[in-house]
């Protein structure tokens, strides 16, 4: 059944361009079965009516905290009580303020008090705005008071800018509210998935490395997450804060990694292979530094295990989806790559400069046999939730 049949969602809208998103996100809500009210702030009927909202909700919009008709109704404090979850969508740099400092002077703050549900936001504002050090700091405080927060996505904005603080999209927020409910679309799946670099030793104070971020395996990671899943990150060297939920082993070399994937694959239903892991390793590592008293130094390298195809080749394989990282002909060197190593699924993207590595954002193709689907430029947390909704499908259809 559908996690979010017949919930009670508060959506609160506040007083930013994307509240004109707010109808739609309504009707997303109500599509996936759940009972939505709102509440609407004076800001917030500027951008977008109380009569679209009620149309599209089929219920009164909420918008005054001391009125005779709302005491008589449905005031802050029954409005908090009916909700299963209260979702500020778009939520502003000024109510996350309010929010993180305890105001109750408006009926959606108060409702925010008063409630016993769980509380999540989605920021939308300026890139400007998301990145200040007081909203930082807000943000900080709403995550420690058990808040959800919910995006923000990054790419154009209404006000011309590119950058963080775009609202998620109204699909994206659905299955964030449906996954609050404990059955996301990966509830009870074991999912495994490996991020960032190897680093492979020369000697102790230099190695061969990449330039994966680990951006793209973590978005992942936490996308699986979301959805329910129980979840293992195999990283290799990054410099990101752990994906909350998730259980992080640390490796360094392409053969840790493939220790620890081949260990965390023996139970899972999903691996993932974002990693970037190295396909040579020095040969013979050098036990002291090596000094430069030559004019040129050759180091051999040999072929390092390829992980991925070791999944793919297990008895009691796990839904495999490898990455596919290419400068030129990317679609046909991935399709080589789903077909050689036998993989269920391939997400292809195009690396050099500012592109795929590194970046916040990214672009994929993803390949099946028999099919494609492009998930065009988004933020890599936009992306992985896409990936990971194809892979749930695929898992489910397959039984
Ligand atoms: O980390 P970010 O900065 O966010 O960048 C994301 C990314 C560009 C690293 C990611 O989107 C990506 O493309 N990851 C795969 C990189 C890669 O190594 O691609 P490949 O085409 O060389 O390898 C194909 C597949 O085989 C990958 O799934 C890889 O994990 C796997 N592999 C490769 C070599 C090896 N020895 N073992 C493997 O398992």
């Amino acid at each position: 059944m559908n996690a979010l049949a017949n919930k009670h969602i508060l959506l609160g809208v506040t007083g930013g361009i994307a509240a004109y998103k707010a109808p739609e996100l309504v009707r997303r809500l109500r599509d996936a079965g759940a009972d939505v009210r709102v509440v609407l702030t004076d800001a917030a009927a500027a951008f977008v009516t109380p009569l679209t909202l009620q149309a599209v909700s089929g219920r009164p919009v909420h918008q005054a905290l001391l009125s005779a008709e709302a005491e008589s109704g449905m005031g802050h404090i029954e409005l908090a009580r009916w909700a299963d979850l209260i979702l500020i969508a778009p939520a502003t740099a000024d109510f996350m303020a309010r929010l993180a400092h305890g105001f109750a002077d408006d009926l959606l703050a108060a409702c925010c008090r008063a409630s016993r549900a769980p509380l999540a936001i989605a920021p939308a504002m300026n890139a400007g705005m998301w990145e200040n050090a007081a909203t930082q700091r807000n943000l900080r405080q709403l995550v420690d008071d058990a808040v959800r927060v919910f995006g923000p996505a990054s790419g154009s904005q209404a006000c011309g800018e590119v950058g963080e603080g775009r609202m998620l999209e109204p699909l994206e927020l659905v299955a964030l509210c449906a996954a609050q409910f404990g059955a996301g679309a990966l509830a009870g799946r074991r999912v495994v998935v490996s991020a960032g670099p190897t680093f492979e030793d020369i000697d102790p104070v230099r190695f061969i490395g990449n330039r994966s971020s680990g951006r793209m395996g973590y978005a992942i990671a936490q996308a699986a997450r979301e959805a329910g899943a129980e979840v293992t990150l195999v990283t290799g060297p990054v410099a990101l804060a752990d994906p909350s939920g998730v259980a992080v082993q640390r490796v360094r070399s392409a053969l840790q990694m493939r220790d620890a994937v081949l260990s965390a694959v023996a139970t899972a239903d999903v691996y993932v292979g974002t990693a970037a892991v190295a396909d040579y390793r020095p040969a013979a590592p050098a036990g002291r530094k090596i000094k430069k008293d030559r004019d040129a130094l050759s180091v051999e390298l040999i072929r390092n295990p390829d992980i991925l195809s070791e999944v793919a080749a297990l008895q009691r394989r796990p839904f495999t989806v490898g990455f596919a990282a290419e400068t030129d002909d990317v679609l046909a060197y991935a399709r080589r790559k789903l077909d050689d190593k036998r993989l269920d699924l391939i997400a292809a993207n195009t690396v050099g400069a500012g592109l795929g590595f590194e970046t916040d954002d990214n672009a994929l193709t993803l390949l099946w046999p028999g099919g494609q689907r492009e998930l065009a430029r988004a933020s890599k947390a936009a992306l992985a939730r896409a990936l990971i909704a194809e892979i749930a499908e695929r898992l489910h259809a397959r039984g």
